[in-house]
């Protein structure tokens, strides 16, 4: 029998540097780092307080492109765990689950029992965090397929939990949306029957009355919007134009064909004071950061990380880490979704994975191995209409290794990409509802929030849109378990077990 303990109920942190009030937690923290001059190494230490109201709002997601893969996937879940449905696959009996999530579905180490063995917990009981199941759900198409509809369109769910779920999709309409084909990579002519149409100012209008129509409705205290439609092109920054909020502002009711679909969703989301979260590959113009920073309010991007991204981040961190010179990373992706349909045009295509940062700060950060070499990074992505949504990729990581030697390592993984993409959006959702609860102050300042950006998130997403320096696949997850921590106290987790190796040092 194992002797590792685990917690099951929320946490309570017994420390004279935190206090639970009825309304907040607060938590006295040191922030230790090191400041480095030459070859001086001076500690740092900085007080903070973090202030997390333990108040969970009632909360909204609206997603653009909701009848699509993800959206359909993850509103058919969040049901299923909501009427607890539970169905038949061929693999026996299942029940709804939260696999891929790293808040309900993960554990961290809290500390030791007096056994001196480890004890865990689920992240989701440090904090008060969002139940998915109070989570209220809506959003645009340019497809009037319910969401039943979009469910088997989809082709995700198992049939089974599909047709349970019939009765409570098919009355989620999508609102209609404004559609520009002139900024898909490749236009969707035949799925577009549910339009919004107007000036791109009577659109940002109506777009804004129907976020404020499913607050009220619905009774909400917090709105997150989530662009899970298909990649758009980029937005160059045309000066005068969306380089300046103003500017974006003026060229939205000026009718300017520089402005995309996303762009207007993102300044509705701002003006609206929602939350927002791109979760696709094109970026997002300079205008509208200083729009969602001078209003204050979360703008997050840029695109969901899932499956492939994920692995090679893996990789990449393992190889690299280890001392080896990782000096080609190449995948082949095939999948035949209607998105990947999008990205396989030549304006995407491999644009989106190449971009990724997934090489760049790894070999940044290691002179010793790299000095001015770049690793070659190549992506080959392939719309194969008979794999619809089961992603197919295979990777080559080939390194240089002791003594002039070499070592290939292939991979191959198949799984179905929207199955492995509606989790993190999950997260993405659960997580930013919770660090916009946290405040946080140093001695000579006010309380204030989180920078808007929530860097903090970039485990979650391929590019993290706030231009902090690049972490490793481990790094970013465990600054998001960190974080978490430092609100209730803990001190980051330093995997060193020193109780095991000091004799008796808790004695
Ligand atoms: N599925 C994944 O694994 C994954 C991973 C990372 C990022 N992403 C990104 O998430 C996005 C969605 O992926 P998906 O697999 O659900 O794609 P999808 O093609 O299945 O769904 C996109 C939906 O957006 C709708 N749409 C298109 N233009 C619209 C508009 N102007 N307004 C409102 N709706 C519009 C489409 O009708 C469709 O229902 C894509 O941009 C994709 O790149 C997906």
């Amino acid at each position: 029998m194992s002797r590792v303990g685990f917690v099951t109920e929320p946490l309570i942190v017994h420390s004279e540097n935190v206090t639970y009030t009825q309304d907040e937690i607060v938590s006295e923290y040191n922030y230790l780092d090191s400041q480095v001059s030459g070859n001086v190494v001076s500690e740092v230490s900085k007080a903070l307080t973090f202030k997390t109201s333990k108040k969970v709002p009632k909360t909204g997601i609206l997603v653009v492109g909701w009848g699509g893969n993800n959206g359909s996937t993850l509103t058919g879940a969040l049901l299923a765990h909501k009427h607890n449905l539970s169905w038949e696959t061929s693999q026996g009996h299942k029940h709804p689950d939260y696999l891929g999530s790293i808040c309900f579905s993960t554990s961290l180490k809290i500390g030791v029992n007096q056994d001196m063995h480890p004890v865990y917990c689920g992240l989701k009981d440090l904090v008060p965090m969002l139940d998915p199941k109070h989570l209220e759900v809506g959003g645009w198409d340019i497809s009037r397929a319910n969401l039943a509809q979009a469910v088997a369109r989809s082709k995700v769910l198992s049939w089974e939990i599909q047709e349970k779920l019939t009765q409570h999709l098919s009355e989620l309409e999508p609102l209609p949306s404004p559609y520009f084909p002139e900024w898909m990579p490749n236009p969707l002519p035949e799925r577009a029957d549910n339009l919004l149409q107007g000036t791109k100012q009577e659109i940002l209008e109506e777009i804004r009355r129907n976020i404020r129509d499913f607050k009220t409705s619905k009774e909400l205290e917090k709105v997150i919007v989530v662009w899970s439609a298909n990649t758009e092109k980029n937005s160059s920054n045309y000066s005068n134009v969306n380089d300046t909020a103003q500017a974006l502002l003026n060229a939205i009711s000026q009718n300017r064909q520089e402005i995309s679909v996303s762009n207007i969703f993102g300044v509705a989301s701002v003006l609206e004071n929602c939350i927002y979260i791109n979760g696709s590959p094109h970026n997002i113009p300079k205008g509208l950061y200083e729009l969602a920073e001078t209003n204050g309010v979360p703008l997050i991007g840029d695109d969901f990380k899932s499956g492939q991204t994920k692995i090679a981040s893996v990789m990449v961190d393992f190889l690299i880490n280890s001392g080896l010179r990782l000096m080609s990373l190449v995948s082949y992706n095939g999948l035949g979704n209607n998105d990947t349909h999008s990205l396989s045009q030549p304006d995407t295509g491999t644009r989106e994975l190449m971009k990724s940062q997934v090489l760049k700060a790894p070999v940044r950060d290691n002179p010793l191995i790299y000095q001015d070499l770049n690793p070659d990074h190549c992506a080959v992505m392939k719309f194969v209409p008979y794999l619809g949504d089961e992603k197919h990729t295979m990777f080559e990581f080939v390194s240089e290794i002791f003594m002039g030697g070499h070592n290939t390592i292939f991979l191959e993984s198949n799984a179905e990409d929207s199955l492995l993409t509606a989790p993190v959006i999950l997260d993405l959702v659960i997580l930013t509802e919770l660090f916009t609860r946290v405040q946080v102050k140093t001695p000579e300042s006010q309380f204030a929030s989180l920078h808007y950006q929530l860097g903090i998130l970039g485990y979650l997403l391929k590019n993290s849109v706030s231009g902090e320096p690049g972490y490793s696949h481990f790094g970013q997850r465990q600054a998001i378990l960190n974080l978490i921590r430092a609100l209730v106290g803990l001190p980051p987790e330093s995997f060193t077990l020193l109780e095991h190796k000091v004799t008796n040092l808790y004695t």
